[in-house]
């Protein structure tokens, strides 16, 4: 069973038709792109399935869930993390303020006993912090902790808000353009981060994103979105020489972005080391069929083991952040 599956999704703004039966699904531990030139629908294909729009036809289903018309904030509280194509993030407060608050879904006190601060409230928030901190340092934030957050460059802030939609603890994770306003090094080290936090949390990913390199290298699949259609599917090396891809870039603003998808063949053999160190298999049924018994067997038996490897993680973060206060 996938972790996300959409089915003929249809949405139209007045006269334009901003999707047209969208069918695509995320399977456990996957890291899937979505592409294709601006305005083809990618940011409305992740409003509906997050609950921000509601579809005109078709399904979203979490687990095998149907979850179409549920709220965002039910979503969220199922599993489903998200970041923004503009960042959204109280630019008054701090980097661990917002984090902080990022998390309150999961403080187990009410409005009243946090306005009198009582022994479990002050306990929770120093748990709530600790938590922060572990996360700061596995972004790489851990400099700008107290810095505001109005005065931080844009890249910094799509980290820092990454790292608010991993506070939520997610089971799958929407990313929109985590790399924009990045330069080219950043954004290497964000595809680094991105399978590094898969790893650590046991993620799975749906990732919208014009920096083609980082798609290549940290996608196991990808599905191509043109004019509100899907336009194609397949693997990223597949994706990066389809024929329809490019011209359907060359005819858009991206065209720029396709001339660096001829990544070096180093960098592509390193991507193709993690993808295997990580148990990651890189054949996929298509979208449309089941996948086969083997492969569920599979992913069971691989589920288990997640669990097993994310409670050894925390215990380890936990060990961790005593240590440094003692
Ligand atoms: N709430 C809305 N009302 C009217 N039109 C909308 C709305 N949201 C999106 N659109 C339109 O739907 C189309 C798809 O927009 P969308 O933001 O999904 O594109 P995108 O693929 O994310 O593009 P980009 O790469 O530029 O972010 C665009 O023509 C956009 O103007
Ligand atoms: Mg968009």
């Amino acid at each position: 069973m996938s972790v996300l599956e959409v089915s003929d999704l249809s949405i139209r703004f007045g006269g334009l038709q901003a999707l047209l039966d969208v069918t695509f699904k995320v399977d456990e531990y996957e890291i899937v792109g979505l592409i294709g030139p601006n305005g083809a629908g990618k940011t409305t294909a992740f409003n509906c399935i997050t609950g921000f729009y509601r579809p005109d036809r078709g399904h979203v289903f979490y687990r095998g869930q149907d979850v179409t018309g549920m709220p965002p904030h039910r979503k969220s509280a199922m599993g489903f993390g998200r970041t923004f194509q503009n960042v959204g993030m109280v630019k008054s407060s701090t980097v661990i303020e917002n984090l902080k608050t990022a998390q309150h879904a999961s403080a187990d006190y009410g409005v009243v006993s946090g306005l009198v601060g009582t022994g479990g409230v002050r306990e929770t928030e120093r748990r709530l912090e600790q938590r922060s901190d572990a996360l700061l340092e596995l972004l790489g934030l851990t400099d700008v902790r107290d810095s505001y957050v109005g005065g931080l460059p844009y890249g910094t802030l799509k980290l820092l808000e990454l790292g608010c939609a991993l506070a939520t603890q997610p089971d799958i994770l929407l990313l929109d353009e985590p790399s924009s306003g990045m330069g080219p090094e950043e954004s290497h080290d964000l595809g680094d981060r991105l399978i590094e936090l898969r790893r650590e949390f046991d993620l799975t990913m749906l990732l919208i994103e014009h920096h083609v390199p980082l798609v290549t290298r940290v996608c196991d699949y990808v599905y191509v979105l043109n004019f509100g259609q899907l336009l194609a599917e397949g693997a990223p090396s597949v994706i990066q020489t389809h024929p329809e891809v490019v011209a359907a870039y060359l005819g858009g603003e991206a065209a720029d972005a396709l001339e660096q998808t001829s990544a070096p063949a180093e960098e592509a053999a390193l991507a193709a080391e993690e993808h295997e160190a990580a148990g990651y298999v890189r054949e996929r049924a298509p979208a449309q069929k089941k996948s086969p018994v083997k492969k569920v067997a599979k992913k069971t038996t691989k589920t288990a083991k997640a669990t097993a490897k994310k409670a050894t993680a925390k215990k380890a973060v936990a060990a961790e952040t005593a240590a440094e206060e003692s």
